[in-house]
């Protein structure tokens, strides 16, 4: 049978020419990577290969490989911290896991043992640990990928592919930080559909989205938010979910964000946000609810002063404050108070997972390395 994915085979080469560090305030998203990686073939009759950890360096793959000509890649994106007393604490790793093996499933590679991966992770975080930043609003960002690597034209199901993880020191998503932005309802459009692929990680679903967000950026927007269906319900912003809060007439509080049909990406920090909000909120004030709502109920809440707060949500940036949608040459504002970039639910939100990620507050979902 196949071999199955086992960590004891891990094999380390350590690199002999380590990376200069750079200092937490030049980071950029993505640019620098840490000295190593975290490679692991595998083929249909041999099954997973050895895992090994080596110096970060180029792949070699011969150029009618699959991935390059019909998509067969996948990722993942988690987060390492470093905790007061200075361990390492990966946040939630496994909600990544079963996310990564149903991305996998559905383009025919190969699935794993979803903890023989994190403890693969694990191995590669401790030979890298130098590149974890300790400092409130950095960290490693972790890039899982899988691609399928046989060669050929012929669309079929890969019989060769390699898992690789990549690391990278990040401080705030956007370079201009934890700052509300203007949003720009993209009608021309759609990010996915029902019977698509919209819930899973796949690269392909990337490269169509920059488009739109470029459109909306001509027209001085940062990013552009996605609308669905006849009823322009609001599914996601960008690369990532979006919550918006309402007040009614009577004074009571709702947190929405768009129910996981199959379209919507399964955030672990939506997942993260909507159990925290209904663990913490007060149940008279707040109700959270997964619920379709269109960017008309937006419009017109809006103009009754019903709408309290909006931001997006994902691993990358945590929470991204939204101040405005621009619709139908409609400008949405969303109130946040002058001298603040947020509101009071966006911050309580941001400072409860923060907590749990840099391992202040318990929790399961902080995992030490
Ligand atoms: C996110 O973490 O919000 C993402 O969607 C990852 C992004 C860098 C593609």
């Amino acid at each position: 049978a196949p071999a199955a994915l086992d960590a004891s085979k891990l094999v380390i080469h350590k690199t002999s020419t380590p990376k200069e560090k750079l200092p937490n305030e030049k980071l950029v998203f993505g640019r620098s990577f840490t000295d190593h990686m975290l490679t692991i073939p595998w083929n249909r009759t041999a099954g997973w290969g050895t895992p090994v950890i080596k110096p970060y360096a180029p792949l070699t793959l011969d150029p009618s490989a699959v991935v390059f000509h019909y998509a067969f890649e996948l990722f993942e994106g988690l987060k390492a911290y470093r905790d007061p007393k200075g361990q390492i604490r990966m946040f939630r790793p496994d909600k990544n896991m079963i996310r990564m093996n149903k991305s996998a499933d559905r383009i025919c590679l190969p699935t794993f043992e979803n903890e023989e991966l994190i403890t693969l992770i694990g191995e590669l975080l401790k030979v890298d640990s130098s590149f974890i930043p300790s400092e409130r609003g950095y960290s490693l960002y972790i890039r899982p990928t899988m691609i399928g690597t046989t060669p050929g034209l012929g669309v079929h199901t890969p019989d060769d592919a390699l898992l690789y993880v990549i690391c990278s020191p990040v401080g705030p998503y956007y370079s201009t930080g934890f700052k509300a932005v203007r949003l720009e309802a993209t009608d021309y459009a759609v990010r996915a559909w029902p019977g698509g692929v919209g819930d899973k990680k796949l690269g392909a679903n990337y490269a169509p989205s920059v488009k739109p967000q470029l459109e909306a950026a001509k027209r001085g927007y940062q990013q552009n938010l996605w609308l669905f269906g006849p009823e322009k319900h609001v599914t996601e912003v960008g690369t990532m979910n979006f919550f918006i809060a309402f007040k009614d007439s009577n004074g009571v509080k709702e947190l929405v964000t768009a129910p996981l049909d199959g379209m919507i990406l399964e955030g672990v920090t939506r997942d993260s946000i909507l159990a925290l909000c209904r663990e913490k909120l007060d149940k008279k004030e707040w109700k959270v609810n997964e619920r379709y709502c269109s960017i008309s109920e937006i419009e017109e809440r809006a103009k009754k002063g019903e709408v309290v707060e909006a931001f997006g949500s994902g691993t990358a940036a945590v929470v991204s404050p939204v101040k405005e949608i621009g619709y139908n040459s409609e400008h949405i504002s969303i109130p946040i108070l002058p001298g603040e970039e947020a509101g009071a639910l966006t911050k309580q939100i941001a400072e409860w997972i923060a907590q749990r990620q840099y391992g202040i507050v318990e929790s399961d979902w902080s995992r030490i390395v």
